[in-house]
C-alpha cells in the first residue's frame, strides 16, 4: 500500500493511501478523490496547469516513479522544469524526475510526497 502525501504551503498537508497494483490511478485522480485542491484543467497532460514536485519518501532503494511519458517531457520542457540534457540523463541514470505532471503520474507501489 503506497502512501501519498499531498502538501501545500496553503493548506495542511494530508497523507492517503493508494491502492498498490491497480497502476491506472493518477496522482491527479487520488488527489481529486479525497478532495486535494490541486490546480488542473485538461486532464490530458496538455496544459500544464497539474505540474506538481514529487520525492520519494519511501526506505526502498529503488525509485519507482515510472518514466515521464512523452506528453510531460513535452510540457515540462515548455514549462521550463527539465531540459532536453537533463531528460536524457535521467533516462541515462533511469531516475523520473521530480517534476511531474499530476494528470499523467500513475501511482505506484511507493510512498511519495506530492507538493502542489
Ligand atoms: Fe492539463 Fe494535467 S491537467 S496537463
Amino acid at each position: 500500500m503506497a502512501l501519498v502525501t499531498f502538501t501545500s504551503p496553503e493548506y495542511r498537508d494530508k497523507t492517503v493511501y493508494a491502492v498498490a497494483g491497480s497502476h491506472t490511478q493518477t496522482v491527479l485522480k487520488l488527489a481529486l478523490e479525497n478532495k486535494i485542491p490541486i490546480n488542473f484543467e485538461c486532464e490530458d497532460g496538455e496544459c500544464g496547469t497539474c505540474v506538481v514536485k514529487v520525492s520519494s519518501i519511501d526506505n526502498k532503494l529503488q525509485r519507482m516513479g515510472g518514466p515521464l511519458t512523452e506528453k510531460e517531457k513535452t510540457v515540462l520542457k515548455q514549462l521550463g522544469k527539465v531540459t532536453q540534457m537533463e531528460l536524457e540523463q535521467m533516462i541515462v541514470d533511469d531516475l523520473p524526475s521530480e517534476w511531474r505532471l499530476a494528470c499523467q503520474m500513475i501511482v505506484r507501489d511507493e510512498d511519495i510526497r506530492v507538493e502542489y
